[in-house]
């Protein structure tokens, strides 16, 4: 698995996305991380479908969407027809149908990614990664719903178990990351890292890009 760096655009400048996307790609990010919220499973509203679709016209840039939604099966298909690449939905909301969200998101032509918050044992995703239909595990690494927050390094004890449970996942993790706490991360196995704050904040992105491309390749390279 190769590692990807997403920069999330929760930190960009939403009036000017597709200027900030495309910054982002020059760059050097792999991915454009999209946070998908609805002001009711978390408590912040963002964006959804119709502005997916609106910086789609504008790149053909991996759009890893991160729903952070009550009803995520509502959203499989909009986003689907939006243009969206990767669909990673929360297993706090999809307890009772995450077989059916999977499988749509699937059917849909979009990634498959499973999003477990900091209290969620690892354990829970581990049926699902068994089914055969997941691509991707969030790990997230603060609680969901705004950017800015702080690393939370107890939760690399479930990226170190899914990565020795399966070696080959891509187990993205999300929150507080940035030069200062990439280490932990690539040490525990994440290879694809969502950072906003530490990116768009940054004086030379494109040099915390590559900080951590190279810490996530070093660590790959040492087991
Ligand atoms: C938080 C979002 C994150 C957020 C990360 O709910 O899922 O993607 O934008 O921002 P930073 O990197 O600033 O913690
Ligand atoms: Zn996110």
């Amino acid at each position: 698995m190769s590692a990807k760096i997403a920069p999330s655009m929760l930190s960009s400048d939403f009036a000017n996305l597709a200027a900030e996307a495309q910054r982002m790609l020059d760059c050097g990010a792999d991915w454009l991380h999209m946070d998908i919220m609805d002001g009711h499973f978390v408590p912040n509203l963002t964006i959804g479908a119709p502005v997916i679709q609106s910086l789609r016209r504008h790149t053909s840039a991996y759009l890893d969407c991160h729903l952070m939604v009550t009803n995520p099966l509502d959203y499989v298909e909009p986003l689907a027809k939006a243009g969206a690449s990767g669909f990673t939905f929360h297993i706090e909301a999809s307890r009772d149908n995450w077989d059916r969200v999977s499988k749509k998101v699937k059917e849909s032509g979009m990634r498959v990614g499973v999003c477990l918050k900091p209290g969620t044992p690892v354990e829970e995703v581990f049926p699902l990664v068994d089914s055969g239909d997941v691509d991707l595990v969030l790990i997230m690494t603060v609680e969901p719903g705004f950017g800015g927050q702080k690393f939370i390094p107890e939760t690399m004890s479930k990226v170190k178990a899914l990565r020795s449970r399966y070696p080959s996942l891509d187990i993205e993790v999300d929150g507080g990351l940035g030069p200062s706490t990439i280490q932990q991360a690539a040490d525990a196995g994440a290879n694809c890292i969502v950072a906003g704050s530490s990116v768009f904040g940054a004086p030379d992105p494109a040099a915390v890009i590559s900080l951590m491309r190279n810490s996530v390749q070093t660590a790959q390279a040492a087991h």
